[in-house]
């Protein structure tokens, strides 16, 4: 009882805390920026910008580093979307407390987009949220409708980040990397197993998808700094970068 009392006096933690502020100079802002500078390199080339961020299980921090990214890109004045594309477990549009009724299940099943994407507080950035939970999402990715929506996107936006189910669990962002044009990879310390990364890895290679590099996320700053080279080299033509925590930026804003 007074265990229950006591949760349910307890805030929860607030989502958006993990959320950079887009001008902000620290190293955390740092670190995105410069997977963005990567992004950018590696898709210069491609008329496209539509990018996957997923991982090998949940909880590596696809959805905070989808939005941080988003965040960083918008910042540069291109006009910039995100997709909740984990219809499952849906939680980008709390990062940017946004409702999540309408949104990519409904689009993909008739509804119109422009009426089901929102403005976030920061400027040209925008989201789609996931929409009510579908019986058969990777059911609705596999359809034409979604290669079309995303046709249609990739001429509205500059840059679209797709935030999607970890490839371990369902098979939904293995659907997904043969629509985009790159995917990422977010990789945990202490997190992700090296087996389990590299499955999911021969599962994106299987179907030709362009893994662009990865993100190694939640890094213990202190202990890692100094290796922060040999990190970088090991991924000559990918890139890894992380953040340690939340506090660092939050005093940022
Ligand atoms: N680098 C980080 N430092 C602190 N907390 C983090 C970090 N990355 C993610 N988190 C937290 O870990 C949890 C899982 O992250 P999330 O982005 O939702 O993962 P995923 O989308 O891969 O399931 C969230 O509570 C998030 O706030
Ligand atoms: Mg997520």
């Amino acid at each position: 009882m007074l265990k229950n009392i006591l949760r349910k006096n307890t805030p929860l933690p607030d989502p958006t805390s993990v959320l950079i502020s887009g001008h902000g100079t620290g190293r955390i802002s740092e670190s995105y920026k410069a997977i963005r500078t990567n992004i950018m390199h590696l898709l210069k080339d491609s008329e496209s910008k539509t990018i996957l961020v997923t991982s090998p299980y949940a909880n590596a921090g696809k959805t905070t580093t989808t939005a941080n990214l988003a965040i960083t890109f918008a910042q540069l004045g291109k006009k910039v979307l995100m997709i909740d594309a984990d219809m499952r477990r849906p939680s980008l549009h709390r990062l940017f407390s946004v409702v999540s009724d309408q949104g990519l299940s409904n689009v993909l099943t008739g509804s119109d987009y422009a009426t089901a994407i929102m403005p976030t507080k920061y400027e040209n950035l925008f989201i789609l949220p996931a929409g009510c939970v579908p019986k058969n999402p990777s059911e609705l990715l596999l359809t034409p409708c979604f290669s079309k929506l995303l046709a249609k996107l990739s001429a509205e936006y500059d840059t679209i980040f797709i935030d999607a189910p970890p490839v371990d669990a369902v098979t939904d962002s293995v659907i997904i990397s043969q629509k985009v044009t790159g995917t990422i990879l977010v990789i945990r310390q202490n997190h992700t197993e090296k087996e389990a990364l590299l499955r999911t890895i021969n599962m994106l290679n299987s179907v030709n998808a362009n893994l662009l590099g990865y993100v190694l996320n939640a890094v213990d700053y202190n202990k890692f700094s100094y290796r922060y080279g040999h990190y970088y080299g090991n991924y000559s033509d990918k890139y890894s970068s992380y953040y340690a925590d939340s506090s660092e930026e939050s005093s940022e804003k």
